[in-house]
This record gives structure tokens, C-alpha cells and sequence, in this order.
């Protein structure tokens, strides 16, 4: 079995670019990040591990973005394309062109878009969570891969979910990439089952 080409997008901070960077025996190798924002502290993240990281900002045109988006992505030849905290919602012909997954701070159905945090403590709930699932043209909408939940506690500010939250997406997300790259995740419809 081949290593897996994996390319990361992330308009952020890049923590879970990290986590995949820092993972043991993932069974692939970051060959690409590209970010919607020059300034995106991933693109360093992933220079200093002398990984290609290129910015394609959004102009007036979104379809040229996207188009020129996806030479770059398509330059790397991925088996996987991960997004990890980018911003931008991607058109079908893109996340069908390869396999494409996000990760998402909520237990999906519940909380889509980009404010599921602060949906989630205005809403009042006692469980909130993470989601790692495919990418379809809907915002948050394609196959859950895997969940896992994570408690809310009376005095939490978004910020200190938030953080809560990531630690269990430095986990999962690696988790179910290692997955993926071994050739264990199987897909039927909206049913998705890691194989052991
Ligand atoms: C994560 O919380 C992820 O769930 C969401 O965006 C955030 C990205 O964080 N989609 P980081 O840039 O990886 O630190």
C-alpha cells in the first residue's frame, strides 16, 4: 500500500494541521497546504516543516478562485484533501473530484456554519462536541465518519469550549486520516464505517 498524499486547506491558526504534522504512523505525508489567507499562521506551520504552502486569495471572482484553488491542490495529486478550519465553502466539482473531509466543532446535524460554538452555548445545550465527516457542496451536510462528545460546563465562554474541542479534534482528526490512509474507512450513502 502506497503512503497517501494528504493536502491541507486551513484559513486559521493551524493547531490541527499540527496535529496531523505531529502524528505517529499516520500512513501518509502532508505534501501541500494552501490557505485562502496569506496570513494564515498554518502556512508557517507547515514551512517550518518544509512542506509546500501557497495562499490563493479570494478575489471579485470567486469561480477563478476556485479554479485556480484547485490546479494548486491538483499540482500535489492528493489522495485526500483535509480541511482543517478553512473557511470557504467548495463547489461540487471540487469535492468530487477527490475525497475531501472537514472537521467540525459540533455534533453535526446540530450546529452547522462557521459559529458552532458560540450556537451551541446560546442554545443552551449540556453536550456539545466534534465531527470529522466528508465534504459535499452543503455547508457541514456530507457522511459523519466519526463523533465524539464533549461536555459543557456551566462557566464556559466559547473560548474555553473551544479549546476543550480542539484537544479532542487533535485526536480524531489524525485518528480518522490514519484511517483513511490504511484504507479502513468505508463508505455506503450517508453510512460510514471504520473498519479495525
Ligand atoms: C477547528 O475548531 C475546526 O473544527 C473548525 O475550525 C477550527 C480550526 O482550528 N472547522 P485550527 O486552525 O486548526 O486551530
Amino acid at each position: 500500500m502506497h503512503r497517501k498524499r494528504l493536502v491541507v486547506l486551513a484559513s486559521g491558526t493551524g493547531t490541527n494541521l499540527q496535529a496531523l504534522l505531529d502524528a505517529r504512523d499516520l500512513g501518509g505525508d502532508v505534501v501541500g497546504v494552501l490557505s485562502d489567507r496569506p496570513a494564515a499562521l498554518a502556512l508557517d506551520r507547515a514551512r517550518d516543516r518544509g512542506i509546500p504552502a501557497t495562499a490563493v486569495e479570494l478575489g471579485a471572482d470567486r469561480a477563478r478562485w476556485e479554479a485556480e484553488l484547485c490546479a494548486r491542490v491538483a499540482d500535489h495529486a492528493p489522495d485526500l484533501v483535509i480541511l482543517a478550519g478553512f473557511m470557504r465553502v467548495l463547489s461540487v466539482g471540487f469535492v468530487h473530484r477527490w475525497p475531501v473531509i472537514n472537521v467540525h466543532p459540533s455534533l453535526l446535524p446540530a450546529f452547522p456554519g462557521a459559529h458552532a460554538v458560540e450556537d451551541a452555548l446560546a442554545w443552551g445545550v449540556k453536550v456539545a462536541g466534534v465531527t470529522v465527516h466528508f465534504v459535499d457542496e452543503l455547508v457541514d451536510n456530507g457522511p459523519v465518519i466519526a463523533q465524539e462528545a464533549v461536555d459543557v460546563l456551566d462557566d464556559d465562554t466559547p473560548a474555553t469550549l473551544h479549546a476543550r474541542m480542539r484537544r479532542v479534534e487533535h485526536r480524531l482528526l489524525p485518528s480518522v486520516v490514519r484511517a483513511f490512509c490504511a484504507d479502513r474507512v468505508d463508505r455506503d450513502g450517508r453510512h460510514v464505517r471504520i473498519r479495525p
